[in-house]
């Protein structure tokens, strides 16, 4: 039996116009569709590019098998493009003009009853991820994949014109810590011992830089046992980037065309320059680092107005040098009391006490929760510095910087939203700086790397950490830099540390023994003394900019075979349990798993 039956494929079904009326064409694909009607099979004929309406008589030769074809049934029909009759055109569909009037067809595939109608968004996640390979006949993945594809191919094109040479590296390889935990994999070879799958190739890309590559960039593949959310993946792709002599601005510079460049060739809308703001200024404003700049609510400076007055948990803050901030959501005067209780939640669950609320009504008079501890002159004054007008509601937390931050950016996200104040026409950009180099982790009572542990410090704090002086440890700020799109965190990279005696002294800050160093990064630390050009790189999510560019909110919409939130893949049942031999090759016992609890 021949495949293809002599027949080949003229054209694909969604590219077919009023220009190819009177042509005669053959196309392949799925029956998405079919309908009899008056002695006529109508079928929509699916492929890659889109649908197109074939009209098949099965009582003529050559055609007779029409009658037979089912859904999702793969066939091949021959015929002529005909201009649909008038009154019949579907504007809905890009070859909504024409129809395909067949002369011969074939089936070349039959099908099951598929368990879910192909692009029905009633179906649940995890039907569709068992089924992924129909789910991805989907218009809506199928475009998103291959708009993947584009980002893919500028991406290499730009780089490459910029002098950019791309590198694969290892996959099998050792901790690379971006503090996420490692996925492990036991090595057959030398029992005991384990590899480390790349959380990313940060210390590789830094290797090819001493190894004089000068400018290097991949499509990495990273792997992250952290927790899963919408916008993240255990396994997923990074745009890496590094470069020999430069400083910070190059960096930015460089990415920031790349940027406009991809918003000009897939969006066709040209960028202005993107503004920097410092880390601090962000979580001041906005109450976060990756603040979606559509949402025109910004955060308030309260302190100056409460001071004097009588609310003791104001006084208190106040007293320990905290914060009092706040903000105003324009039309929220009608908040009701349950909205207002789950607004409370939301602050309490990002660690903050409670949750002042003024509200103003339509009467204009304006109420409070916290009305008694202040004169109707002090509230109104209070709701006017939070931004409030007549009809809104501004909402306050007071605490120390981190929560009053995290509660409030919270909120903001939240009512931005719920009152559907984001201006969506535009996707707004803004690259944060001046992080800080270091934070305290209360519960390891350590000082950890906010970036990662090769990121430089500012060049005029150096000594701040060459020296130990632990007390200036939160001043001090590093060259690093995140890209934030409508929220996300986009992309993020920092100035590298490339003098040996920086990094030891980087290490000894982060509490690593000697020993610790000489067994995790003895290798790279080594590498740093035999000549580092100063380098300095970025690494872009991937997936994360696909999104974007697809319109969606979901990453698994823009990743051919996604995992679920709890990291497995539903289609091949992965992870899976393995042979006892395989355990044995590897010299693997498992630990059962009451004995971990225990
Ligand atoms: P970072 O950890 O900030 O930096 O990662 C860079 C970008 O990768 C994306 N990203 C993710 N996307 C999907 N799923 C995940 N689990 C996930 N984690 C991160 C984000 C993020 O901005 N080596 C450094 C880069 C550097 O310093 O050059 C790094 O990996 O969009």
């Amino acid at each position: 039996m021949k495949f293809l039956k002599d027949l080949k494929r003229s054209h694909l079904c969604g590219d077919l116009r009023a220009s190819h009326v009177g042509q005669e064409v053959v196309l392949m694909g799925w029956v998405d569709t079919r309908r009899d009607h008056g002695g006529l099979v109508f079928v929509d004929l699916r492929d890659r590019l889109g649908i197109v309406q074939v009209v098949l008589n099965p009582a003529q030769e050559g055609t007779q098998t029409a009658k037979s074809f089912r859904g999702e049934y793969v066939v091949a029909v021959r015929g002529v493009v005909r201009a649909r009759p008038e009154g019949m055109v579907n504007s809905k569909i890009a070859t909504g003009e024409v129809e395909v009037e067949a002369l011969a067809c074939e089936i070349l595939s039959e099908a099951q009853t598929p368990p879910f109608q192909i692009d029905d968004p009633k179906v649940s996640e995890s039907l569709r991820l068992k089924y992924r390979y129909l789910d991805l006949r989907s218009p809506t993945l199928q475009r998103n994949l291959m708009l993947r594809h584009r980002v893919a191919q500028l991406v290499r094109h730009y780089l490459s014109q910029e002098g950019f040479v791309e590198v694969e590296t290892p996959i099998l390889y050792k901790s690379t810590p971006e503090g996420a935990r490692d996925y492990l994999v036991p090595s057959r070879v030398n029992p005991g011992t384990f590899y480390a799958l790349p959380q990313s190739p940060q210390t590789l890309k830094q290797l090819l830089m001493i190894g004089g590559m000068d400018r290097y960039f991949q499509l990495a593949r990273c792997f992250r046992d952290e927790d899963l959310r919408a916008d993240r993946q255990p396994e997923f792709s990074q745009i890496d980037l590094e470069m020999s002599f430069v400083d910070m601005d190059d960096i930015l510079k460089i990415n920031e065309q790349m940027l406009r460049y991809l918003w000009a060739e897939l969006r066709k809308v040209e960028l202005g320059e993107i503004p920097r703001m410092s880390y601090r200024e962000a979580m001041l404003r906005y109450g976060s680092d990756k603040p979606d700049l559509r949402n025109p609510l910004e955060i308030q400076d309260l302190k100056k107005v409460v001071e004097g007055t009588e609310f003791k948990v104001f006084i208190d803050v106040l007293a320990r040098g905290g914060e009092i901030r706040g903000f105003a959501v324009p039309g929220a005067g009608e908040v009701s009391r349950s909205q207002l209780d789950k607004l409370t939640q939301t602050a309490k669950q990002h660690g903050a006490k409670g949750l002042v609320w003024i509200k103003s009504e339509a009467s204009g008079q304006l109420t409070s929760v916290a009305a008694k501890f202040f004169s109707p002159e002090k509230l109104a004054e209070i709701y006017t510095t939070c931004g409030g007008e007549p009809g809104g509601a501004a909402f306050i937390v007071a605490d120390d910087f981190e929560v009053t931050c995290a509660a409030l950016g919270a909120l903001r996200n939240q009512l931005g939203r719920e009152y559907k104040l984001l201006d969506e026409s535009q996707d707004r950009f803004v690259w944060i700086v001046d992080f800080p180099l270091l934070e305290f982790d209360a519960e390891a009572q350590r000082w950890v790397a906010r970036h990662h542990p090769f990121t430089a410090p500012k060049d005029e704090q150096l000594e701040i950490l060459t020296e130990n002086r632990e007390k200036s440890y939160p001043q001090l700020l590093a060259k690093a830099y995140d890209l934030v799109c409508n929220g996300y965190e986009l992309a993020g990279g920092s100035v590298r540390i490339h003098r040996h005696a920086v990094q030891q002294a980087m290490f000894r800050t982060l509490g690593l023994s000697e020993e610790e160093v000489r067994h995790k990064f003895g290798f790279f630390v080594e590498a740093l003394s035999y000549g580092t050009p100063p380098h300095a790189g970025i690494a872009w999510g991937m997936d994360r900019l696909t999104m974007i560019l697809c319109g969606t909110e979901a990453i698994r919409d823009v990743i051919a075979f996604p995992k679920t939130a709890k990291a497995s893949d539903l289609m091949a049942e992965a992870p899976s349990e393995v042979s006892r031999d395989q355990l044995i090759e590897l010299g693997v016992r498992l630990i059962a798993p009451r004995e971990i609890e225990s």
